[in-house]
């Protein structure tokens, strides 16, 4: 059976976070579940190439693989679902997935989850995961935190969430942004129990 995964994009700043782990995670036979806050659609406008429109039509078949110029993996499917859509299979704990990540995760949303406030979808889908016991991983993105923020990651963390900031290493030694962004997304995947090579690993040969 195909793995399968929920990823929304929040409207914190880092909307690359999101749109590279959606393309990480199509180069495996997965159904993935895509969700877009408000927010989170004018701020990936803002810091991207995206425009509005659907996910499927702007990833075509590569997304941003430019790297390996690797294509989705043909039996990868992506499902994009509307942020006031309670009906979707992803709001009831029945439904059975691997687990969501939120990247990134505004303080907004952080704020809703670790409250127990479930008035979109995101949310929703969110607090069935921690309920449930399945992996909820947050970028919660902000800078600095306030004491509210940190309490906040408290709660979640607390609850289940495993807590995530967007914040690279620079022992790879990078040498652009996207090598930056997918040191962060190689620890998203392993938590995710995902086999890959996204970025170099320490104490390997080429590290
Ligand atoms: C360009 C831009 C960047 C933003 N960056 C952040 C951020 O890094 N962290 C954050 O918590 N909110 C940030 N915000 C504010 C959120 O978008 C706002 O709080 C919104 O209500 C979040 O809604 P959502 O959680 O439903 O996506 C930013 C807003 C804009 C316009």
């Amino acid at each position: 059976m195909k793995k399968k995964f929920i990823v929304a994009i929040t409207g914190a700043s880092g909307s690359i976070y999101g749109l590279r782990l959606i393309s990480a995670l199509m180069k495996f036979p997965v159904e993935l579940f895509v969700l877009i806050s408000k927010s989170g659609r004018q701020v990936t406008v803002h810091e991207t190439d995206f425009k509005s429109g659907s996910f499927a039509g702007y990833f075509g078949k590569t997304g941003y693989l430019e790297k390996s110029g690797e294509a989705f993996h043909e039996q990868a499917n992506l499902i994009e679902i509307d942020p006031s859509d309670f009906f979707a299979p992803i709001a009831s704990g029945s439904f059975q997935h691997q687990g969501m990540v939120i990247a990134p995760c505004s303080m907004n949303t952080l704020a809703a989850i670790s409250s127990g406030i479930t008035d979109n979808l995101i949310h929703r889908a969110a607090d069935v995961c921690l309920k449930e016991k399945r992996p909820l991983i947050l970028l919660a993105r902000e800078t600095p935190f306030s004491l509210i923020h940190l309490k906040n990651m408290t709660r979640a963390a607390e609850a289940g969430a495993i807590i995530m900031p967007p914040s690279p290493g620079f022992y790879t030694r990078p040498t652009t942004i996207e090598d930056l962004v997918d040191s962060v997304l190689a620890r998203v995947l392993d938590h995710l129990n995902i086999d890959h090579e996204l970025s170099v690993r320490w104490g390997s040969s080429q590290a």
